[in-house]
C-alpha cells in the first residue's frame, strides 16, 4: 500500500499538534508530564524533520525549482528548531528557561507547519503527479523507519552542519 507524501507529512503534523496541545494543557507542577511528552516532542521532531530533510525537500527542489525558495526557507526553519531542540535535550523539565524555550519551539514549529500546509505544499501537489507524490511518499515512509529519534544521534546532527557549509 503506498502513501501519498503530503498526506503522510500532514499526518506527522497532526500528531506534533496533539502533543503540542497536552503539553500546553499540562498543569503548572505537572514537572514529570511534561518532561515525558517534551522527549516525545523532541523524538517526533527528530524524526519529522530528519525524512523532509533527507527526502521531500531535496526531491521536491529538483522536480519543482519554482518552490526552491519555500524549500530553503524550511530548511532555516527546521535548523532554528533543531537548536532548540538541542537545547532542551539537555534540560531538565524543573529549570527556570525549560517551559518558556519549550514554548518558543512550539510557536515556531506551528508558525513552519502551517507555512507548509498552507503555503507550499499545495504548489507541490499542483506542480506533481500523483504517480510522484506516491513514490516520495513510500520513500518518506521507509526512511522513516531507520530515522534518528534522539536529537543527539550523529545522523540527526548532520543538519547542524548541513545548515552553515551545504
Ligand atoms: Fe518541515
Ligand atoms: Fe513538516
Amino acid at each position: 500500500m503506498s502513501t501519498d507524501a503530503i498526506v503522510l507529512l500532514k499526518k506527522d503534523h497532526q500528531e506534533m499538534r496533539k502533543l503540542f496541545r497536552a503539553f500546553e494543557k499540562a498543569g503548572e507542577n505537572a514537572t514529570a508530564t511534561k518532561s515525558r511528552l517534551a522527549t516525545q516532542i523532541l523524538e517526533a521532531l527528530t524524526v519529522h524533520t530528519y525524512i523532509e530533510n533527507e527526502v521531500m525537500y531535496p526531491r521536491v527542489r529538483a522536480l519543482l525549482p519554482e518552490v526552491e525558495d519555500d524549500v530553503l526557507e524550511s530548511y532555516e526553519e527546521h535548523h532554528v528548531a533543531d537548536l532548540l531542540v538541542m537545547e532542551l535535550s539537555a534540560m531538565k523539565a524543573d529549570a527556570e528557561r525549560f517551559v518558556p524555550k519549550m514554548t518558543v519551539l512550539i510557536e515556531n514549529v506551528e508558525h513552519h507547519m502551517d507555512e507548509e500546509e498552507q503555503e507550499w505544499f499545495p504548489k507541490v501537489r499542483q506542480g506533481l503527479g500523483r504517480k510522484q507524490l506516491q513514490e516520495i511518499g513510500d520513500e518518506l515512509a521507509e526512511r522513516k523507519k531507520t530515522a534518528p529519534r534522539k536529537p543527539t544521534s550523529p545522523r540527526a546532527m548532520k543538519k547542524a552542519v548541513d545548515a552553515v557549509v551545504a
